[in-house]
């Protein structure tokens, strides 16, 4: 693994990380969600700081210190999350990234009152919840936009139809079947894939993956602006 020192490459720029899992209620006491535990999010906020950004942290509900610097704004669902990131991008963002793993569903209602068991089965009516990451690339302002992919298998297509879809400037490929990296671990390995190239980073700690990421970024983002 090498690792790209980040000193100063982003000077100057202003920064907004999505990170987390979001939660989706389905009555006062329960809710749907997943595994993320926000490690990666953070790390490259901790690094994107480092690197000189000013950075805005978007942050599900997860147990991880903020980066020393780094300004984190909570958000408990998807909405909540494409609301507080579309504000900080609002406030003047040169480049956005979404490690967030948000729920792609949400159930229809929120019951009032603890649902009760009964014998019966139970079902859930679920309906899409909005899509942050491709709502900033959509915008006309739209900042330099960096997504992660987490996937289980055709890692490399559907990195790459998520990079074109949702036209984005960079996606980081992750393989959370691999056992003992991705999801709720210390360890990633990743790809990044943008337009003219690609680049595989680790398997390391998700620290060092950060500062590599945020100096290929940087790279990447200087090249698009001259
Ligand atoms: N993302 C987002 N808002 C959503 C869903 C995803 O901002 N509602 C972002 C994630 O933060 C990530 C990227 O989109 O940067 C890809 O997320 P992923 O779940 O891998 O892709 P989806 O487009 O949701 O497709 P699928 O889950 O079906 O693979
Ligand atoms: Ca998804």
């Amino acid at each position: 693994l090498v690792t790209g020192t980040a000193f100063g490459v982003l000077t100057g720029k202003r920064v907004v990380i999505t990170a987390g899992p979001t939660r989706e209620p389905i009555d006062p006491v329960r809710y749907i969600s997943n595994h993320s535990s926000g490690k990666m999010g953070y790390a490259l906020a901790a690094a994107a700081r480092a690197a000189g950004a000013e950075v805005i942290l978007v942050s599900g509900p997860v147990s991880l210190v903020a980066p020393a610097g780094v300004e984190v704004r909570g958000a408990v669902t998807a909405q909540d999350m494409l609301e507080e990131a579309g504000r900080a991008v609002d406030e003047g963002c040169d480049l956005f990234i979404a490690t967030a793993a948000v729920a792609d569903y949400r159930p229809d209602t929120c019951a009032g009152d603890k649902i009760k068991k009964s014998n019966e089965n139970m079902s859930l009516s679920l309906v899409r919840n909005p899509d942050t990451l491709a709502t900033i690339a959509a915008r006309g302002d739209a900042p330099f936009t960096v997504g992660f992919a987490a996937e289980t298998r055709d890692v490399e297509h559907y990195a790459l139809d998520k990079l074109t879809r949702k036209k984005l400037n960079m996606i980081v490929a992750n393989d959370v079947s691999a056992p003992g990296i991705g999801f709720n671990s210390d360890n990633n390995a990743v790809t990044v894939f943008w337009p003219q190239g690609r680049e595989a980073i680790g398997p390391g700690p998700k620290a060092v993956l950060a500062q590599r990421l945020i100096a290929l970024i940087a790279d990447q983002l200087t090249e698009k602006a001259g």
